[in-house]
């Protein structure tokens, strides 16, 4: 770690802080202190000798935070059906009809808004006619990702027995009390499929034969499915198309899905990264038959990974990726840079929607996004696309949700990839062994924002300059979101910095602070993470924080996450 300091502990920085706050305090008592006038810093029981300010602006609303931006995604992936969600009824670890209880009751702490199912690349492949009626009676299938599954794969990751089934993802769904969101297979299956799904799901109690059959598997009451994907990844594994060709796919797709009195939002396959010509040419072929079709198209479901941590050397695929668990501080800030480039994606994909979408009637879903390392590092061997989420994972979802919360206006979904055992999780599962990751951790911590009014938040702090292959290079040192429900106001901000905390004042103006609490997410090693031995590794600690001025001031620790949630006056 070339450029590195030693990472001060915790009690080193509040004892820090502590003298810090001695020394303001005297220096304002002999009257020593230069204050901006009108500025809400200005006359601060303190000084202004924190590093970093933070300024809420009450009076800059930017829109309600959908909480379906805190969604996620399973997959008949490696472990994240069988082993993840799926035990078995019979199995010994404590189960609800089959399904985990420890990830069902995880999700609810985390109020998990919904669930988007069966893939990714696997929906394309998915008949869902298998996955339904008498368990016994269901066929065992070849899975999509079965060629790149490792030898020490369990069978059932490589061939699909259907165990799991749109039953029992409805029946996960509820157990959770979130929403489905189903992905359908434009690739090898026929629209009138997507209808017969849509009837098995939505089709009232009675009505249809399909209707019955529910019934007879124990569901008598449709599952009032919503959000409905049209493919995935359609300009890849869903079908190779070009953007044209899908969006023909698109309108005949939806043209006519029977309604049953429940609302349906379409999402389309939208693009990968930065292929804006994708988006484009959709939208321009969409509207062909008339503006009117964008009144069909709910979502536009922007992928991006954040996986080239080659700092520009590669942009091959395989060439190009990081390790999860072996990096160094460099590499640390290279994912947050690359991650970043999120943001640039929201609004260039916007921008693009809008040339022809003039109304905005389309909002983005980014119903894949997350970190994507090499292989290595999963905790149960065999289980393809599992890596191991560390403080970094947890710092990099820390930022890019409060980048979600900056574009509420756009953004009315989001789905981190994947759930449990792949990916970006939340949770990590083997048998009976579970852990919530750091990620799962910053899910619990941010919950507090979904639906509530985010607020333009202004963050002033040094840059944090670092040596990038003999190159110097900046990084930001502070940064989050805010959103405000009645009168509590939750303030998430992530400190990317490897080794030295920042100080911050924080003032709300039009407000002042009453009381609130301080939770963080931080750990002195940077590769920390959870394991089944040491499930406790990396985990929040709340406290209370001294407020009762027109400002606060709050340490944030290096390589932190932090939720304040204050009470406003
Ligand atoms: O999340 C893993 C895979 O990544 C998904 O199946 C696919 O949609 C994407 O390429």
């Amino acid at each position: 770690m070339p450029h590195m300091r030693r990472r001060k502990s915790l009690s080193e920085v509040q004892r820090m802080l502590r003298r810090r706050e001695f020394l303001c305090n005297s220096l304002a008592a002999a009257g020593g202190l230069f204050l901006i006038k009108n500025s809400p810093f200005s006359g601060a029981s303190g000084a202004s000798s924190a590093d970093s300010r933070i300024e809420v602006l009450l009076d800059e609303p930017l829109g309600i935070i959908s909480p379906n931006i805190y969604g996620h995604f399973t997959e008949h992936l490696g472990g994240v059906i069988y082993d993840g969600i799926w035990v078995g009824e019979n199995s010994k670890v404590p189960n609800v009809d089959g399904i985990r209880k420890e990830l069902v009751d995880e999700m609810r702490k985390i109020k998990a808004p919904v669930v988007r199912y069966p893939g990714g690349c696997f929906a394309d492949s998915y008949d869902w006619r298998d996955g339904i009626g008498p368990a016994a009676k269901r066929p065992t299938r070849t899975n999509f990702w079965a060629d790149s599954a490792s030898s020490d794969a369990p069978a059932n990751h490589k061939y699909e027995t259907n165990r799991f089934g749109t039953n029992e993802f409805a029946r996960f769904c509820k157990l959770i009390g979130c929403e489905a969101y189903l992905a359908a297979n434009v690739r090898s299956l026929p629209a009138e499929q997507f209808y017969r799904w849509v009837e098995y799901c939505n089709s009232p109690a009675g009505s249809t034969t399909l209707a019955e059959e529910r019934a007879a598997a124990g569901f008598a009451e449709p599952f009032g499915v919503r959000f409905w994907g049209v493919g995935n990844e359609s300009w890849g594994c869903g079908g190779n198309f070009t953007a044209q060709e899908y969006a023909v796919e698109f309108r005949r797709y939806t043209e006519w899905v029977p309604r049953y009195g429940q609302k349906l939002s379409f999402i389309g396959s939208g693009p990968n990264t930065d292929d804006w010509n994708w988006t484009r040419e959709f939208f321009e072929e969409l509207v062909r038959t008339g503006k009117g079709r964008l009144h069909s198209l709910y979502g536009w479901a922007l992928h991006y990974y954040t996986w080239n941590l080659s700092r520009g050397r590669t942009t091959d695929w395989v060439q190009g990726k990081g390790d999860a668990l072996k990096f160094d501080a460099v590499d640390w800030y290279e994912l947050m840079r690359e991650g970043e480039r999120m943001e640039s994606l929201i609004n260039g994909h916007w921008q693009g929607m809008g040339e022809i979408d003039r109304e905005h009637l389309v909002k983005l879903v980014v119903d894949e996004w997350g970190p994507w390392y090499k292989p290595g590092s999963a905790l149960t061997p065999g289980d393809q696309l599992e890596q191991m989420p560390t403080l970094r994972d947890a710092v990099f979802s820390g930022m890019t949700l409060d980048l979600f919360h900056r574009h509420p206006e756009k953004i009315a979904m989001a789905n981190c990839a994947q759930l449990i055992n792949c990916l970006n999780s939340l949770y990590l599962a083997h048998e009976d062994k579970f852990c919530v990751t750091p990620v799962g951790h910053v899910f619990g911590m941010y919950a507090g924002h979904q639906g509530g009014q985010s607020l333009r938040t202004i963050f002033s702090a040094p840059l944090i300059h670092y040596e990038r292959d003999g190159q110097p290079a900046t990084f930001w040192g502070l940064k989050g979101s805010a959103s405000l429900r009645e009168k509590e106001l939750v303030l998430t901000v992530v400190n990317p910095n490897v080794s030295d905390a920042t100080e911050a004042e924080i003032a709300v103006r039009g407000a002042s602070i009453k009381s609130g609490t301080a939770t963080t997410l931080t750990n002195p090693d940077i590769h920390a993470h959870n394991t089944f031995e040491q499930r406790d590794a990396v985990k929040p600690q709340t406290s209370s924080v001294e407020a009762g001025s027109k400002v606060l001031r709050h340490a944030f620790p290096a390589a932190s996450v932090t939720t304040l949630k204050l009470a406003l006056a």
